[in-house]
């Protein structure tokens, strides 16, 4: 019966090495809402056998952060990815990844220690380490990332790159609330009010979008209208950065194809979101 739930890498790699189909890997830290089940959706498109992962991985959260509150709901997860027909779930515990006398760490330069590393600055290496080590389980032809990270995507395309791993990154679009709340799972953090200050997030993107489409390219002129709309949410700003989409390199001008990301702060919460300007 789909799906068939795997808890340890042995299991997970011997399955999969007596698969000769085509196989989509879905990565996630569980609490599944409609933003990971559309990358299951496309996975399900693009390759014969999908397989999801939920792991909380500890090591990219650093010790003041949320890793014990992170939400949790196995069940209720595993019952989603039934309904969309995924495949194997591999759900490992922290035992399977990481046994007593673990030293191996994969880690990314420069373009981690930006944007979301500046506050988080081993966040990046937690991510591309649980990532190496779930490639190298499953070994899939395809992996799936949401845009909402738009830097966790670039940072494991490097790693793909850099270490020859023979899988394909696909990143996918954001997915929005009906009002444009990026969705995350963080979300859940938000009491009804702090959800609507949340708001602010996609509001000052749009802001940018369409000071943009006004004639404005200063990228100072419009962080600081962006700024003020969400200071004026009582909500605090991590950074808010405008980015050539590819080298992370800061534009002083917006222009067709770049990158605008955020990071703010809501009550305790910290969310991200980002657009690309056209
Ligand atoms: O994006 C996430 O949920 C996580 O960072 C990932 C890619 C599953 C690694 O733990």
């Amino acid at each position: 019966m789909k799906p068939k739930l795997i808890k340890t890498s042995k299991e997970m790699s011997e399955i999969r090495n007596r698969i000769s189909s085509k196989i989509a890997f879905v990565p996630t830290m569980g609490s599944l809402h409609q933003g990971h089940l559309s990358l299951v959706d496309t996975a399900i498109e693009k390759a014969e056998v999908v397989i999801v992962s939920i792991y909380v991985n500890p090591t990219q959260f650093s010790i003041d952060e949320d890793l014990t509150e992170y939400p949790r709901d196995l069940d209720k997860d595993i019952k989603l990815l039934k309904e969309h027909q995924v495949d194997y779930v591999f759900f490992p515990d922290d035992e399977q990844m990481y046994p007593q006398g673990f030293k191996t760490w994969v880690d990314v330069e420069d373009i981690t220690q930006i944007l979301c590393g500046k506050t988080r600055p081993t966040h990046f290496r937690g991510v591309t380490t649980i990532v190496s080590k779930l490639l190298n389980i499953i070994n899939p032809d395809l992996i799936f990332l949401g845009e909402k990270d738009f830097q966790q995507l670039a940072v494991i395309k490097q790693m793909v790159s850099d270490l020859n791993f023979q899988t394909e990154v696909i990143g996918c679009p954001i997915v929005r609330e009906f009002d444009g709340l990026a969705l995350s799972s963080r979300n859940k953090y938000l009491t009804a009010e702090g959800r609507k200050r949340a708001l602010c997030l996609y509001k000052s993107l749009l802001l940018a979008q369409n000071l943009f489409r006004g004639g404005m390219v200063n990228s100072n002129k419009i962080i600081s209208q962006m700024s003020n709309l969400i200071v004026n949410a009582a909500c605090v700003i991590d950074y808010i950065e405008v980015f050539d989409p590819f080298s992370f390199e800061h534009l002083p001008e917006l222009s067709p194809g770049c990158r605008i990301a955020l990071a703010v702060i809501v009550d305790n919460t910290r969310l991200i979101d980002n657009i690309e300007i056209r």
